[in-house]
């Protein structure tokens, strides 16, 4: 099955943007060999202040021997991201359209956001930011639940030249903490706190541990503007009140009452909603530089500091963009939803920048899958009337275990488009998503990209491309890949190595903020000439790429490299497994030996009968040698809030090692101890 090849539905085809493969080829060829033609056509959709030249469109260097890494786009243009999103929109005659509907936790909780509106809020918010001082260059970090004032803020910062970084709202006060201090933030906006579930976070006590941090490091973040969201809920704290449904962001007029208490530092904190009361409705856009930095988002390294992405304006946007339209397929009219929290490069990319530079529709949700029942995803789509439906992997393996019927309660009859991004995704998953909540008529785009590329680097068209479950496919425009071996040589053809880039395409990190040096040789040392993505992929005999994960889960057992994506998804192929997390174990005669852990699904039991039937199956699928020596019971796996299993804890769980580090960003640190007790004596 999982081998089966499965076509575009024709009817999708016949009106795509990119309707076949022979389409897709000679765009991609046309975007490799003539990248200042390709990217110039599609730059002429936006406005530019001060145009670019031919000469200058494109420079860079790749390789560490001709010098220091550079990349640039569209040199001497200047222009406006807020500019391109909004009044360009608002321009076009689409002032009145939706630009997001809001969801929020509770179902009682949601509004909308008219282009019109969204820019009036940006203008006005933009000019509170100037009245704290802030100006073009200058760093704001945002630490916020998903509501309709993060885009508000970030948009706010585009008009002004500042440079944001969201932080994510389930970080810790300390790694809130760092990343201000890394980027030297003069202000930081918050809320006072949100509602996931049925868990309250107090988000503004948070960031007042954080920002005494920050004190205390002899940095000093001079403003903090904090929404006041807990007051306007329909049903704050159980409670059932009237909830403000009126149009625009909501809410703005109603906080400022005594509850919840948040503490409160006159000179240094304001209230979103009393600050906008007193700004202008307009605010001139301040025309920047195409490589002027837009944005900071933080993504962790290897070493344990968090490293500065660094994203610029023209190159990011035309990306953006263009991605977004092809790989979603979108229409004007259709309505589109990203479940990513914006405070990831998904939510940058996805839910605020690519869908409002293509006018879209989208919705923005604040909740969780299982709240209030753990059918929330698919009556949100129900709901909208969601067309493109765009979420991750482990999302749709904690919604397979509630089986279909929760499923079948909804009309998801609208949905052409399906997404996933994050991880390699399993057949199971993908067949799962593709037949019960696709109804076999969806294109599945299974998106690979990461943090420092911008947006989407391989992936299916959802008109073109015929699809391979668990494969991200082909290169989207612009995208060189090639395989490595362990020398740096070029794989040609079917194999397996290392997932590198040899050009640079418009929407890659320029940096790491503060630290050009890092960036060098964290992503150009490796292989001189390539960007090196840390992932490994194998290329099949069709030329479908293949990413097996990062190479630091990649693990050799007697002398065969092999991914533990791989062995993953043999073992989630069993009907009775949920999900699994696989981490080598140093071994004295194999060198590494494998070690799973694995979760059954509701109701099935963890037996000796289903070890030997998933050793049995890997053996079988994969080859003798990857036989797993320990297949762990495990309830539940350490995941950070984002849903990425951190795979050092099972590392150190394996070899029975309690010193397992931070576990600060787990959504659940309780797991840790019980793995630890379910660990089967050798
Ligand atoms: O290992 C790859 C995996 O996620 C990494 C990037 O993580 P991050 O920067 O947090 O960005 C996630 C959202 C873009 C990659 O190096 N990854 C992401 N998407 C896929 C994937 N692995 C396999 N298939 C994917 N579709």
């Amino acid at each position: 099955m999982a081998d089966r090849i499965y076509n575009p539905n024709p009817e999708l085809a016949k009106n795509a943007h990119c309707k076949s493969m022979e389409q897709y080829r000679s765009m991609h060829e046309k975007s490799i060999e003539y990248p200042e033609a390709f990217w110039g056509e599609i730059a002429k959709q936006f406005y530019w202040e001060t145009p670019t030249s031919n000469d200058k469109f494109f420079s860079y260097n790749f390789d560490l021997n001709q010098g220091d890494i550079y990349i640039k786009w569209m040199e001497g243009a200047t222009t406006n991201l807020s500019f391109n999103l909004l009044d360009k929109n608002v321009k076009c005659g689409n002032g009145d359209k939706i630009a997001f509907y809001w969801e929020g936790n509770d179902p009682d909780d949601y509004s909308k956001l008219t282009y019109k509106k969204l820019l009036q809020e940006t203008c006005m918010f933009a000019n509170v930011l100037k009245s704290k001082g802030v100006q073009k260059g200058d760093r704001v970090a945002i630490y916020m639940p998903m509501i309709l004032e993060l885009p508000v803020a970030m948009l706010a910062c585009t008009r002004i030249g500042a440079v944001h970084s969201v932080v994510f709202g389930g970080y810790s006060s300390d790694s809130l903490a760092e990343r201000m201090m890394d980027c030297k933030a003069k202000v930081l906006i918050t809320a006072d706190g949100v509602y996931r579930g049925e868990k309250l976070l107090l988000l503004k006590n948070i960031c007042d541990d954080a920002l005494a941090k920050v004190k205390a490091h002899g940095h000093e973040v001079e403003s903090c503007v904090v929404v006041a969201h807990l007051r306007r809920l329909a049903n704050p704290h159980g409670k059932t009140t009237a909830g403000d449904k009126k149009n625009g962001v909501n809410g703005t007029s109603n906080g400022g009452s005594s509850e919840p208490s948040v503490s409160w530092d006159d000179d240094r904190d304001c209230w979103w909603h009393e600050e906008m009361e007193e700004a202008e409705p307009s605010c001139y856009p301040v025309w920047v530089a195409a490589e002027d930095p837009l944005f900071i988002l933080y993504t962790s390294g290897s070493t344990g500091k968090p490293k500065g992405v660094l994203h610029t304006t023209a190159g990011y946007l035309i990306y953006a963009a263009t991605t977004f339209k092809y790989v979603f397929d979108y229409k004007p009219g259709d309505t589109y939803w990203c479940t990513a929290d914006i405070g990831w490069i998904t939510g940058h990319t996805y839910v605020v920048y690519g869908p409002l530079a293509n006018c879209a529709t989208s919705v923005i949700f604040e909740g969780t899958p299982f709240y209030p029942h753990n059918d929330r995803y698919w009556s949100v789509i129900d709901k909208y009337k969601v067309n493109q439906f765009y979420t991750a992997p482990t999302a749709i393996r904690s919604l397979m275990k509630f089986g279909d019927e929760l499923v079948k309660k909804h009309d998801l009859s609208t949905l052409k488009v399906l997404g996933s991004v994050g991880e390699p995704i399993n057949s199971e998953a993908w067949l799962w998503f593709y037949n019960h909540v696709g109804h076999g008529k969806c294109s599945i785009a299974d998106t690979f990209w990461q943090t420092e590329t911008g947006g989407h680097v391989i992936t299916p068209l959802p008109g073109a491309t015929p699809m391979k479950p668990g494969s991200a496919t082909f290169p989207f425009f612009g995208v060189l890949p090639e395989l490595l071996d362990e020398d740096g040589r070029v794989i040609e053809g079917e194999g397996e190595g290392y997932l590198v880039f040899r050009k640079p395409w418009p929407g890659m990190m320029r940096s790491l903020y503060g630290n050009h040096e890092r960036f060098q040789t964290t992503y150009f040392d490796r292989f001189h000439g390539f960007y090196c993505t840390g992932d490994g992929a194998k290329r099949d005999a069709d030329g479908y790429l293949w990413v097996t994960g990062r190479i630091d889960d990649m693990l050799n057992v007697s002398g065969h490299l092999m991914s533990t994506a791989e062995v993953e998804s043999v073992l989630t192929e069993h009907q009775d497994v949920a999900e699994s997390a696989v981490v080598s174990k140093p071994h004295p005669v194999k060198g590494q030996c494998l070690y799973c852990f694995v979760t059954p699904n509701e109701g099935r039991t963890f037996s000796k009968q289903l070890q030997d039937e998933l050793k049995r199956k890997v053996r079988e699928k994969i080859g003798p040698f990857a036989q797993p020596d320990v297949i762990q019971h495990a309830p539940g796996l350490p995941k950070t809030r984002s849903g990425k299993i951190m795979r050092r804890i099972l590392r150190k769980i394996a070899i029975g090692d309690r010193n397992v580090g931070d576990v600060s960003t787990l959504a659940d640190e309780g797991i840790v101890d019980v793995l630890f007790q379910l660990r089967p004596q050798a």
